[in-house]
């Protein structure tokens, strides 16, 4: 699939996305949500960042997180394919400072730039949506050593590993667009990324909030940049 097919995918997606809350449930204006549930799951403890930070957000969408981190004082790059999420990232976030969005496949970027981060995430993001193999040596260049790699996915289900074809609708009268994710197990995640020269790795699943709709938990994978990958 070219990237310019995939924009296309993710630019339906972007459209049938439903706006972030103008405040959640503190009231606050500005969130990090690791989930698919609102005011649910850890924040942005999770990349161990403080002011002056920078951090990159591989498929940020319409940007509340990296917004979120820009307002505690980190700089934060949000990069996306799909311009329609873009375009909502710079209309929402206009009087943010220090959040920059850039068009561009995730591996293209981490390719081109010649930043290194403090911390690099993805929330149901590019993460999940680059091979493995092709995404770990990329952001492990990207990072400085001892800086943190979160990214968050639904979990696998069970017997379904490797690459997946993920549907998004487009409607009663039309084939969905296809894009296409990798999913493993949390153990399967942890070797990967110690493969790649990440230590202490964590992959867990957070459960869905108790008494709703919803049961599907969370994959929260976590790491931290090593030395040079085995
Ligand atoms: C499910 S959305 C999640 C967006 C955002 N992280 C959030 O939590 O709301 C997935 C996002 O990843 C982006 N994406 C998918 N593959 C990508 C890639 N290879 N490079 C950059 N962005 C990508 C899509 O355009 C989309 O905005």
């Amino acid at each position: 699939m070219s990237d310019t097919e995939s924009a296309a995918a993710w630019d339906v997606y972007a459209r049938a996305e439903k706006p972030r809350r103008q405040a959640n449930k503190w009231g606050e204006r500005t969130w990090f949500n690791w989930t698919q549930y609102a005011d649910h799951g850890p924040g942005a403890e999770v990349l161990a960042l403080g002011p002056g930070d920078s951090v990159l957000d591989l498929g940020c969408g319409a940007g509340g997180n990296a917004a979120h981190l820009a307002a505690l004082g980190m700089k934060a790059v949000g990069v996306d394919l799909s311009q329609e999420q873009l375009r909502k990232a710079r209309e929402r976030w206009a009087d943010v400072p220090g959040a920059e969005w850039h068009r561009a496949d995730a591996l293209a970027y981490l390719a081109e730039t010649p930043a290194v981060f403090d911390a690099v995430y993805s929330v149901f993001g590019a993460a999940w949506f680059c091979a493995p193999a092709s995404l770990l040596p990329a952001v492990h260049a990207r990072i400085r050593p001892g800086g943190v790699l979160a990214m968050s996915q639904r979990p696998p289900r069970e017997g379904c590993y490797g690459r997946q074809a993920a549907y998004i609708p487009r409607g009663a009268d039309e084939d969905p667009a296809i894009v296409t994710r990798w999913d493993h197990e949390p153990e399967a995640w942890c070797s990967l990324l110690r493969d790649h020269g990440f230590r202490e790795a964590t992959a867990t699943v957070l459960d869905a909030p108790r008494g709703g709709k919803r049961t599907v938990g969370t994959l929260l994978i976590r790491a931290i940049r090593g030395g040079s990958p085995r």
